[in-house]
């Protein structure tokens, strides 16, 4: 998707530029045509002989003291793509109000192509009101922010604030090139595990961490869905789909119901609690009464009424999480539930499933055709599972 790409990669002046070398090469290994751009702070953390031997042109540092008498325009209307790894807050505010005091804010604000933002700094910074409304801003315009992540930062202290690892800010810039084989269609993801109250303060949960669900979710977009992420887990930062949280089983149906007729595609990687306390005590349960006996019943099962309710045209996905004879148990509940496919996978494996940022699976479908996955990353999984639904959606057109 990156080959014959033309990439400015902007470096600012943080402890992070040296990871930028990192994503330049790797821009560069997919194909690239990388130009780096280096302000004049990343220069005290980075040599630009570095980037000179790294990439496909030479680094530029200026705006006056280049070969080419206006670079900035020239970078500008020649990319297809701005990524700035490692972003400061200097750089993200001047981008914000328009303010051009170097070459790469300049040629930011000449661009028409799109723009990838990486933030990086101090967690003190990265929380800080300017700092949150400027990204704010800039992605309400369109600009694609790669948020940073927890981590050692410079000077020893640890928190959030990180640069995203060259991997991630490399993917989200292949995406941009990505085929937009789901534009026009609605695609609902269910993600994370749902918590059933017992009181105010207690739950019974599960070890769904939503990552999956998520991959999905952001996959779609890439692939120019619009998306629905009815999520039980933490919401994404700079979310770039229509996010409705949740926490409960019931909460999820609602909002799974409610949108359910106008979606063409629906995929349950929610790990949806089967059972829940019959009476939610409206009190803290408390110690010296003894132990409680939590009388449990029954949770709507979302994936089973969508599958008797199912709209024609439409495509529903289950996800199956076991621990043994996955394969069979898995086919059990694709027809017991009325999907399309099943996505199983074997959360006894060691990296696989819930909580890792892996997963292997087997995609079943109705059809009796099955699809499996190396062990990968979730992104990955999430490529395969829409590439087999969108080929079956082809065939049945
Ligand atoms: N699911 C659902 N509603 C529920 C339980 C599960 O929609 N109340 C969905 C999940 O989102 C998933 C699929 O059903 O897509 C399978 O979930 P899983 O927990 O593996 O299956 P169960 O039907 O709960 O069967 P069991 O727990 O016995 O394995």
């Amino acid at each position: 998707m990156l080959a014959d790409r033309r990439i400015v990669l902007g470096v600012t002046g943080g402890i992070a530029a040296y990871k930028a070398v990192e994503v330049c090469r790797r821009l560069v290994d997919a194909g690239a045509h990388v130009t780096p751009v280096l302000t004049a702070g990343a220069l005290r953390f980075v040599g630009r002989t570095t980037f000179d031997a790294l990439a496909s042109e030479r680094a530029e540092t200026s705006l006056w003291d280049e070969e080419h008498p206006i670079p900035h325009t020239r970078l500008a209307r020649t990319a297809e793509a701005v990524v700035v790894a490692p972003a400061t807050a200097r750089l993200i505010a001047a981008y914000r109000i328009g303010l051009s005091d170097d070459l790469l804010s300049a040629a930011l604000i000449a661009t028409e192509a799109p723009v990838v933002i990486c933030p990086a700094m101090h967690t003190e910074m990265w929380e800080h009101v300017a700092v949150q409304e400027n990204l704010r801003v800039l992605a309400e315009r369109g600009v694609t922010i790669v948020p940073p992540e927890e981590g050692r930062l410079a000077g020893g202290d640890v928190g959030k604030g990180r640069l995203a690892e060259p991997e991630t800010i490399v993917r989200v810039v292949a995406d941009l090139f990505a085929p937009k084989d789901m534009e026009g269609l609605h695609v609902l993801v269910t993600a994370g595990g749902t918590r059933e109250p017992i009181d105010p303060v207690r739950f019974i949960g599960n070890r769904s961490s939503g990552r999956q669900g998520l991959a999905l979710a952001s996959e779609a977009v890439s692939r120019g869905a619009k998306v629905t992420l009815v999520t039980a887990a933490a919401p994404p930062e700079q979310p770039t789909m229509e996010v409705v949280p949740v926490e409960t089983a019931a909460e999820m149906e609602a909002a799974v119901l409610e949108r359910a007729e106008g979606c063409d595609v629906i995929v349950m990687a929610a790990a949806v609690a089967d059972f829940r306390p019959a009476v939610v005590s409206a009190d803290k349960i408390k110690k010296e009464r003894g132990v409680p006996v939590v009388e449990l019943e029954a949770t709507p099962d979302i994936l089973a009424n969508l599958g008797s309710s199912k709209k024609p045209g439409q495509t529903l996905v289950g996800f199956a999480a076991e621990t043994f004879d996955l394969r069979s148990n898995a086919a059990e509940k694709l027809h017991r539930k009325g999907a399309d496919f099943i996505v199983a996978n074997d959360v006894s494996v060691p990296g696989v499933g819930f909580e890792h940022d892996t997963n292997q699976v087997v995609i079943l479908s109705a059809e009796g055709t099955h699809v499996e996955t190396e062990h990968t990353s979730k992104r990955e999984i999430a490529r395969t599972v829409f590439d087999t639904i969108m080929a079956a959606r082809a065939g049945n057109q």
